[in-house]
């Protein structure tokens, strides 16, 4: 009886990912497959694996024909697209975790996965734990939904709900979530909303069949939240979460990570520390909530070899059935947000405008306005509200436009409102 195994694995990266693979992989005595190589980059880091298995120059691995799956769990976007990309050109299957590279390069890279007829599995990058991409994959497949989203960033949600518990400013709140080795030293990923944007871009591929831009998702930054924002969203029995949503509006696909207000103690707002949770409205199906761990070791580590596990019993490749053609759509910006926006009027430019506005002082002493911005009149004033110390909440409330010129305004008269505060 040949008792090799079918599948010999080159990892790339043994951190937090590569490491929790490693383990549940020792663990689960699969006769089907086994490591071949870990490479990494440090030669003088201890390291918790045999040896012998240690490589540091990932040219040892392509010179070696017995390689047939590539797992890529390295922290540098650049090096991970070369792995990955090295790898299906030789017709190697991988399953990747590193969803800044993914997102990045998308195009490129399921159009090398479909030219080479090779399978590429990366479950981990959205949401490590909560199997997300297969469901949307296999389930469904035939049926588009009509928003979807949540929290997809752990560390901005360890943050946030820090800051709602205990009442720390977002300074102290970082600090322990550095300190809880879930922020990184520089954390601007997590909290300027780029990790989540990369994560949506994912998201809009497999869901809707958009393959975007993750530069195009309109972002605003949690660091100008503080303690007042708090009070504020507790006088509205709101909790804030930095929250991923992507709608399907009458133009295209809109996409947005915003600081948002939640119901406290319900749906979203009962995700708390560094979980996760995904929200979907399906036309036929409905709702579908799903929450889990959006991160750590043993969590990512286990989506990882699931993705395995899919490769080794049934060689398997997402379909990608919403995706018409393979090639970069622009986001649609054909909605408006009502916000809370909270900052001296110095911190305003002169020709900021908010439609059906109004002003008040919250239980802080700060001046409020609440009123409504179309997505390109936001993305024109992100920047300069952000660097001002502006803190900026969704309300949750959205109106779809029914023309161009509304769209392109902002102050045509207020549309179909088909989402409430929730
Ligand atoms: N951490 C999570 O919970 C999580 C969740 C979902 C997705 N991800 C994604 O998964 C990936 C890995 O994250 P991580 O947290 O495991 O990172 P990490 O703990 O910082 O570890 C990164 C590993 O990559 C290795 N590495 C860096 N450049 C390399 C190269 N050119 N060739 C080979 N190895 C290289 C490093 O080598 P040395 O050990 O020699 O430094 C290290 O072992 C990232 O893309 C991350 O965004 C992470």
């Amino acid at each position: 009886m040949n008792t090799k195994p079918q599948y010999q694995i080159a990892l790339f990266g043994l951190g937090v990912v590569g490491q929790g693979f490693f383990n549940l992989l020792q663990a689960s005595q699969s006769r089907d497959v086994s490591i071949q190589y870990i490479v990494v980059k440090s030669k003088t880091k201890k390291r918790a694996v045999p040896q012998s298995l240690l490589v540091y120059d990932a040219a040892q691995v392509w010179e070696d024909e017995r390689v047939n799956l590539v797992v890529e769990a390295t922290n540098d976007a650049q090096a991970a697209y070369e792995i990955i990309k090295n790898a299906l050109l030789r017709r190697i299957p991988v399953v990747s975790a590193s969803k800044k590279a993914i997102a990045q390069k998308l195009e490129d890279l399921v159009r090398l996965s479909r030219q080479t007829n090779t399978p590429f599995l990366y479950e981990a990058a959205v949401a490590a734990s909560i199997p997300v991409l297969q469901t949307l994959d296999r389930y469904f497949a035939y049926e588009k939904p009509v928003a979807a989203g949540g929290i997809l960033n752990g560390t901005t949600n360890y943050i946030l709900s820090r800051i709602e518990q205990d009442g720390l400013s977002f300074n102290e709140a970082l600090l322990l979530a550095q300190q809880a080795g879930f922020a990184e030293a520089d954390p601007s990923s997590d909290v300027d909303g780029w990790d989540a944007a990369y994560k949506l871009t994912l998201l809009n591929l497999h869901a809707f069949g958009v393959l975007n831009d993750p530069a195009a998702v309109l972002r605003f930054s949690i660091r100008n939240l503080s303690r007042a924002d708090r009070e504020l969203a507790l006088l509205e029995g709101k909790s804030i979460r930095l929250v991923a949503r992507s709608i399907q509006t009458r133009k295209g696909l809109a996409s947005w990570v915003l600081p948002t207000l939640v119901p406290a103690g319900e749906g979203l707002g009962t995700i708390v520390q560094e979980n996760n949770a995904l929200q979907f409205d399906f036309p036929f199906n409905g709702p579908w909530f799903t929450a889990g761990k959006g991160a750590g070791s043993l969590p990512t580590g286990s989506a990882v070899l699931k993705d395995v596990q899919r490769l080794v019993t049934e060689n398997y490749s997402y379909r990608y059935t919403h995706l018409p053609v393979l090639s970069l759509s622009p986001l649609a910006n054909d909605v408006s947000l009502e916000l809370l926006l909270a900052g001296d009027d110095a911190d305003f430019p002169a020709d900021f405008r908010l439609a059906g506005w109004r002003r008040f002082t919250d239980p802080s002493g700060r001046i409020v306005r609440r009123g409504w911005l179309v997505l390109p009149e936001l993305q024109k004033w992100l920047g300069r509200l952000e660097e001002a110390g502006v803190s900026l909440l969704f309300t949750g409330a959205f109106q779809l436009h029914e023309s161009r010129r509304e769209a392109l305004t902002g102050f045509g008269k207020p549309q179909k409102v088909i989402s409430k505060p929730v």
